[in-house]
């Protein structure tokens, strides 16, 4: 599937409306470790997102867009490790099904030199079978999984450079 191009732009404050339509939808969150958040909490968020953009934080969420618009449809999250950095990415559920996670995780990855790409990691609930594709699609392995304390199984997905289409 062809999705439209995305471009990703940091979070301002009149995201807060769109970033609460993601983070308070419990289909969203719904393999996450979180519960879906208020408006009070998105507006916070992104009070912390801003800040860290000041601190030149490693840690980022950016707003997803499609290219020449400024609507934000989804959220790209790096959180760097000691050695590894763990992508995520959510989507309002509006905009599911139209190659945009795959889109956007193929666009990160050709943003990066080769030495930090083999660096990209991804935790996905075993169950998430969407995200599972989108990260097979992008050239993802499946390595270690382990048991978390709610008893759901968690899989680590390492960038292996071989996407499929
Ligand atoms: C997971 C998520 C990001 C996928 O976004 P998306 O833009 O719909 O993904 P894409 O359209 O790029 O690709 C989805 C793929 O999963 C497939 N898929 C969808 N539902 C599926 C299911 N139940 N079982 C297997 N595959 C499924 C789609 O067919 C598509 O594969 P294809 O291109 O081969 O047909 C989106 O559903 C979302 O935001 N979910 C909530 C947040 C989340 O779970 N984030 C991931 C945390 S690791």
């Amino acid at each position: 599937m062809n999705a439209p191009p995305l471009t990703l732009r940091p979070i301002r404050t009149r995201d807060a409306d769109d970033y609460h339509e993601i983070f308070g939808n419990p289909e969203v969150c719904r393999y996450d470790d979180f519960s879906p958040i208020t408006q009070e909490e998105s507006i916070q968020d992104i009070v912390r997102i801003i800040d860290a953009y000041a601190r030149n934080d490693k840690n980022t969420e950016r707003a997803i867009i499609q290219t020449g618009e400024d609507k934000m449809i989804g959220v790209f999250t790096v959180l760097c490790g000691r050695k590894y950095r763990y992508i995520g990415y959510h989507f309002k559920q509006t905009c599911w099904g139209r190659g945009y996670a795959t889109a956007i995780v193929r666009l990160y990855l050709a943003s990066l030199q080769p030495k930090t790409r083999s660096l990209i990691r991804a935790r996905v609930d075993s169950r998430n079978a969407p995200s599972i594709r989108v990260l097979e699609k992008c050239g993802f392995q499946r390595g270690r999984s382990r048991l978390l304390e709610n008893r759901t199984r968690e899989y680590v997905y390492h960038f292996r450079g071989t996407p499929s289409r």
